[in-house]
């Protein structure tokens, strides 16, 4: 099972981080193919935590070759500081590979990142301000800086001049803020070009190589499904495809090698930032949640939005992605819940919906229709088989299996690496259970 791709099926930090390093020693080249370090991925390896953003986290499994494709926008810094940070840690990150065809963020994109957030005020998306929207907004207007670029100083040059010629507009006329000088925008992306040239290379090519010589390649989404640009809450999403088919445009793979697609689903539903979330909890129980989860982003530090489970979303992520596998994550989370309500369809204005509206304000206004399922007090976090988990969780988990319409092959019943039950082999055929 050579190239694999995990994306997240609900608004983000379903545990993909964690789910990639359960994969860890058994793949050859981990892909970041989208987003930049508005991600934030957890990893716990015995009594060590780490926080990755922009690196895939693959890379904290020695041997593995990390890659930072083409879909990617890296922040140079963040890249540095984050390479810096692993290897003071004694994490080995000399394989890492980065496409010429990244793009970069500049400066003026995280300026303008937050001041359009503050400028929309109520109808803010609620972004990372990491400068993420604006830097893909460059890319497809054809005015973005790649990584290439930064290895001929006259275009790099011409290039910003051209960007800030328009940015600077918005800037002071619009936002009324400060313009941006060209030479400080210079600065800051030549600073760690020569550090990172080494690594600068064609990694589609790389890529595609790597899989004819039979290896393994984990593409791996940040972000999720419900926050892709085209198949997500629209416009409360990221600017870029969180969904299975942007590993091939995000890595130059092309569709025909994609052997199998991982979803990862929380056992409950959690958001961060603005947008519609249909099981939301305004109550003690989301607090319950957002308290035994631990639900504050990686990222910004945020609270994240907690609600039920959600299997109308469950079913559309298994569609639009084609999932093969589910990795149900945080089920010991939900332990001593008296009633567990699953949402199963919504109630629009008196019509029910088994599948997720098309028309943006019906999702709005979407209400859920839940199924009560029975909870369970057991600790689970030390089970390690399917037989092991108390009979309500057993039931939880089938049912979710049923609704969603994609097999869950690997349950989560704790952070640490070993706190799973494996059903099913994700790179294999063949039956653990
Ligand atoms: P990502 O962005 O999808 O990689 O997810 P995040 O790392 O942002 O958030 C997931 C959080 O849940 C992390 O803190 C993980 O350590 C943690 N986590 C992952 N799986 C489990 C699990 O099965 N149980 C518990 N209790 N925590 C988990
Ligand atoms: P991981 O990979 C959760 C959300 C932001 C905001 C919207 C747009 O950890 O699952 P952006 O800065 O991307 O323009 O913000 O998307 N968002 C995430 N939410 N997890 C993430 O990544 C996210 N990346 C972006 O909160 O609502
Ligand atoms: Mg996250």
């Amino acid at each position: 099972m050579p190239a694999i791709v995990l994306v997240g099926t609900q608004w983000g930090d379903e545990g993909k981080g964690k789910a990639t390093d359960l994969l860890g020693s058994r793949i050859d080249h981990v892909v970041k193919f989208n987003g930049g370090n508005n991600a934030g991925h957890t990893v716990v390896i015995g009594d060590q935590k780490y926080a990755l953003h922009l690196l895939p986290s693959g890379i904290l499994s020695p041997g593995v070759t990390p890659v930072i494709a083409n879909g990617v926008v890296i922040d140079l810094s963040v890249l540095i500081d984050e390479l810096d940070g692993l290897e003071a840690r004694g994490v080995d990150t000399s394989l890492l590979r980065v496409s010429a065809n990244a793009h970069v963020i500049p400066p003026y994109n995280r300026v303008l990142d937050k001041v359009t957030e503050r400028f929309l005020g109520k109808r803010r998306i609620g972004t990372t301000g990491r400068g993420i929207g604006p830097t893909y907004a460059d890319k497809m207007n054809r005015v973005g800086i790649r990584v290439q670029d930064l290895y001929d100083e006259s275009i790099l040059r011409q290039k910003v001049e051209a960007a800030l010629g328009f940015k600077n507009q918005l800037l002071l006329k619009i936002y009324n803020r400060r313009d941006i000088e060209v030479e400080e925008v210079m600065g800051e992306l030549l600073r760690h070009a020569e550090r990172i040239r080494p690594m600068v290379t064609d990694t589609a090519l790389e890529l595609n190589e790597a899989l004819d010589r039979g290896e393994t390649v984990l593409f791996e989404a940040g972000q999720a499904t419900l926050l892709d640009v085209d198949h997500g809450t629209y416009p409360f999403v990221t600017s870029s495809n969180a969904t299975a088919g942007g590993a091939c445009t995000g890595a130059g793979v092309p569709p025909t090698r994609i052997d199998r697609v991982i979803g990862v689903f929380k056992a409950y539903t959690t958001r961060v930032g603005e947008g519609p979330f249909p099981t939301e909890l305004e109550d003690e129980a989301g607090e319950l949640l957002r308290e035994v989860g631990a639900e504050f982003g990686t990222t910004t530090g945020r609270p994240r939005r907690c609600g039920w489970a959600d299997v109308v979303i469950g079913r559309y992520a298994t569609r639009v992605n084609g999932l093969t596998d589910v990795v149900l994550t945080k089920l010991d989370v939900l332990t001593g819940l008296d009633k567990l309500p699953v949402c199963v369809a919504y109630d629009v204005q008196g019509e029910r919906f088994d599948e997720m509206p098309v028309n943006q304000s019906d999702f709005h206004h979407a209400r859920p229709i839940y199924e009560e399922l029975d909870g369970w007090t057991e600790d689970i976090s030390g089970c390690r088989r399917f037989e092991e988990l108390p009979e309500a969780a057993q039931n939880y988990v089938l049912h979710l299996e049923k609704w969603t319409g994609a097999r869950i092959s690997v349950i989560g019943v704790g952070p640490g690496r070993d706190e799973v039950i494996v059903r099913h082999d994700l790179l294999g055929s063949d039956d653990v259970h």
